[in-house]
C-alpha cells in the first residue's frame, strides 16, 4: 500500500513525490516506466517511455527522437495523459500534463551529456523512426548527429492516485492549477 484511508492528503502527497522520485531513480521501480497518451489524428495513441527525471518543480523528463511520432502529435496538442501502475502497492497514478519539447537547446545538451555511448545510437538512426523498411538491420543504420535528440517535459495540472485496498478503494486527487487543492473522490 502506497497509502491508506487515515493519511492526511499532505502526507499522501509527499509519499507520491518520493515514489515518482525513487522512480525516476531507480531502474527496477516500477514508476521508471510509464504510459504516455497524446492525442493522435485518428486515434488516441499510447506508449511506453523511461521516466529519467521527476524534477523538484514537479516536472516529469523523458527522452526520444523529435522525428517520431510523439512529437508531432505533441507539437499539434501538447496536453497529454500519463500513467504509471506500481503492481505491489497496487497503486495507479494518472496525471494530464502540459508538454514542452526541447531540442538543440540548453535543456537537451545538458541532458545529452547524461546518454551514454551505448545508448546514444538510440537518438542517431539515420531513418526516422516509424519509417517502412525492408528488413530490421536496415534501421539500425546511424550518424554521429544528435540533432534529434529531444528532451520532453510534462508540467501536471491534475494527478489523481487511485489505491486499490480489501478494505475498501481509495481515490484521490491533486488540482495543481488551484494551488494542490486535494479531494477524495468515489473510487
Ligand atoms: C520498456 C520500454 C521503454 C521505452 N522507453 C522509451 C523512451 O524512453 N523514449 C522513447 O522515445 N521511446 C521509448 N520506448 C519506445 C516507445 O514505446 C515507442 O515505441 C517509440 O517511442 C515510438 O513511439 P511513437 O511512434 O508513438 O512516437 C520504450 C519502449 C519500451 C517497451
Amino acid at each position: 500500500m502506497l497509502f491508506s484511508a487515515t493519511d492526511s492528503h499532505a502526507e499522501i502527497w509527499q509519499t507520491l513525490l518520493h515514489e515518482l522520485q525513487r522512480g525516476a531513480l531507480d531502474p527496477k521501480h516500477p514508476f521508471r516506466y510509464l504510459t504516455l497518451a497524446t492525442v493522435g489524428n485518428q486515434f488516441p495513441q499510447v506508449r511506453t517511455l523511461v521516466l529519467r527525471q521527476f524534477s523538484a518543480d514537479l516536472e516529469f523528463l523523458v527522452y526520444t527522437d523529435a522525428r517520431s511520432s510523439k512529437v508531432k502529435e505533441l507539437l499539434d496538442v501538447p496536453r497529454v495523459s500519463l500513467l504509471f501502475y506500481h503492481p505491489k502497492k497496487q497503486v495507479q497514478v494518472r496525471v494530464h500534463a502540459h508538454a514542452t519539447i526541447h531540442v538543440e537547446d540548453e535543456l537537451a545538451r545538458a541532458h545529452w551529456k547524461r546518454v551514454s555511448d551505448k545508448r546514444r545510437s538510440e537518438y542517431q538512426s539515420k531513418l526516422g523512426p516509424g519509417t517502412r523498411i525492408g528488413s530490421p538491420s536496415s534501421g539500425w543504420e546511424s550518424s554521429s548527429e544528435h540533432s534529434n535528440f529531444s528532451v520532453v517535459k510534462f508540467a501536471p495540472l491534475s494527478i489523481e492516485v487511485l489505491q486499490l485496498d480489501r478494505e475498501g478503494h481509495l481515490r484521490i486527487q491533486f488540482d495543481l492549477t488551484s494551488g494542490c487543492q486535494s479531494t477524495w473522490l468515489v473510487p
